[in-house]
C-alpha cells in the first residue's frame, strides 16, 4: 500500500514529462512559424507590381486572412498557398520548408527563378504542386520523390535541365505529370510503368530521346499522353 502511493507521484511525474514533452514537440512549429516563413518569403520578392503581399501580408492581420493563404480548420495552420497569376518576381526560400501542414502550393505563372532548398523536403503532405510558367532552371532535384503523397507534380515552361530524376517514377499517387516547355534531356524510363494512378502525362517540347516505353501502355487510368516535339523513337 505505502509502496503505491510512493510510487503514484512517480508515474504521475513520467507522465507528466512524457505530455509536456510531446506538447512541446507538436507545438515547436505551430501558426506563427507559418507567418515567420511567410514574411521571409515575402521579404525575398523582388517585384510585386500589383502591390498584393506588399499592403496584404500584414502583422495586423491572422496569417490566415492573407491574401493567397489557406489555413486548415483542424490544426489551425497553413494549408494551401496560391499565389498564381501575381506577376511577382522572386526566389523559394527555405523557410518555406517550415509550412509543414502545406497540401497544396500552386505560385504558377509568375517569374520565380533560382533553385530550390532541400528544406522542401519536409513538406511531407504535399498533394499538390504547382510551379509552372516560372523561370526556373537547373535539375530538378531527386528528393522530389520524397513527396509521398503528391497527386500532381506540375514543372512546365521553365527553364529546366538535365534528367529527369529517378524518384519522380516512385510517386505511386502521381495523377498528373507535367515537364513540357523544358530542356529534359534523356530516355523515359520503363519504371514509368509504375504509376498505376496517372492519367495526364506531358513531356512535350523537350529533348528526350530513346525509345517511348511499353510499359506506358499499362498505365490504366491514363487519359492524356503528349510526347511530341521530343527526340522519341516508335509513335
Ligand atoms: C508557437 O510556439 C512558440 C514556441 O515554439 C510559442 O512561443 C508561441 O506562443 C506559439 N504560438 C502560438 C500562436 O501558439
Ligand atoms: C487581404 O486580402 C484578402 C483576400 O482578398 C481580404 O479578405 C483581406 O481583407 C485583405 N486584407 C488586408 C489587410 O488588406
Ligand atoms: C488558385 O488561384 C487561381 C487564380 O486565382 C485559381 O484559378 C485556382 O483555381 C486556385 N486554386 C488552386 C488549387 O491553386
Ligand atoms: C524555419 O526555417 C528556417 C530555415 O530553414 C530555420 O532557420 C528556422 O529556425 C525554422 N524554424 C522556425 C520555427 O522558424
Ligand atoms: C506563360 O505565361 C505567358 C505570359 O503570361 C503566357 O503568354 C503563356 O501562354 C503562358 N504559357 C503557359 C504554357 O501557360
Ligand atoms: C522507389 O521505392 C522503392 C520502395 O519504396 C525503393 O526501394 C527505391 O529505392 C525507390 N527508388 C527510387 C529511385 O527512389
Ligand atoms: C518550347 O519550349 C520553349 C521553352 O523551353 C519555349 O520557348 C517554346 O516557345 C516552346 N515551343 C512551343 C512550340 O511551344
Ligand atoms: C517499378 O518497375 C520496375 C520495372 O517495371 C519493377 O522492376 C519494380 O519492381 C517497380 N518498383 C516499384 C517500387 O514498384
Amino acid at each position: 500500500m505505502a509502496k503505491t502511493c510512493f510510487l503514484h507521484p512517480l508515474m504521475f511525474m513520467l507522465l507528466l514529462f512524457v505530455t509536456l514533452g510531446a506538447t512541446l514537440s507538436k507545438n515547436s512549429h505551430n501558426i506563427s512559424t507559418d507567418q515567420s516563413a511567410l514574411l521571409v518569403f515575402k521579404s525575398h520578392i523582388t517585384h510585386d507590381p500589383h502591390n498584393l503581399l506588399a499592403t496584404n501580408w500584414s502583422t495586423s492581420t491572422s496569417v490566415c486572412n492573407w491574401i493567397g493563404v489557406t489555413c486548415g480548420s483542424k490544426h489551425h495552420r497553413v494549408t494551401a498557398l496560391n499565389l498564381s497569376f501575381m506577376d511577382l518576381t522572386g526566389t523559394i526560400q527555405p523557410h518555406l520548408g517550415n509550412l509543414s501542414f502545406l497540401a497544396s502550393l500552386n505560385i504558377r505563372q509568375n517569374s520565380f527563378h533560382g533553385s530550390l532548398p532541400i528544406e522542401l523536403i519536409n513538406l511531407r503532405r504535399l498533394k499538390y504542386l504547382n510551379f509552372g510558367n516560372n523561370s526556373f532552371d537547373g535539375e530538378i532535384p531527386s528528393w522530389f520523390g520524397y513527396f509521398a503523397q503528391l497527386e500532381s507534380l506540375l514543372l512546365y515552361a521553365n527553364e529546366f535541365t538535365g534528367v529527369i530524376p529517378s524518384t519522380i517514377w516512385n510517386l505511386s499517387k502521381l495523377e498528373k505529370l507535367s515537364l513540357f516547355n523544358n530542356n529534359f534531356k534523356g530516355q523515359i524510363p520503363t519504371t514509368i510503368g509504375n504509376l498505376s494512378n496517372l492519367k495526364r502525362l506531358f513531356l512535350d517540347n523537350n529533348s528526350l530521346s530513346g525509345n517511348i516505353p511499353i510499359e506506358i501502355g499499362n498505365l490504366a487510368m491514363l487519359e492524356y499522353l503528349v510526347l511530341d516535339q521530343n527526340n522519341l523513337n516508335g509513335k
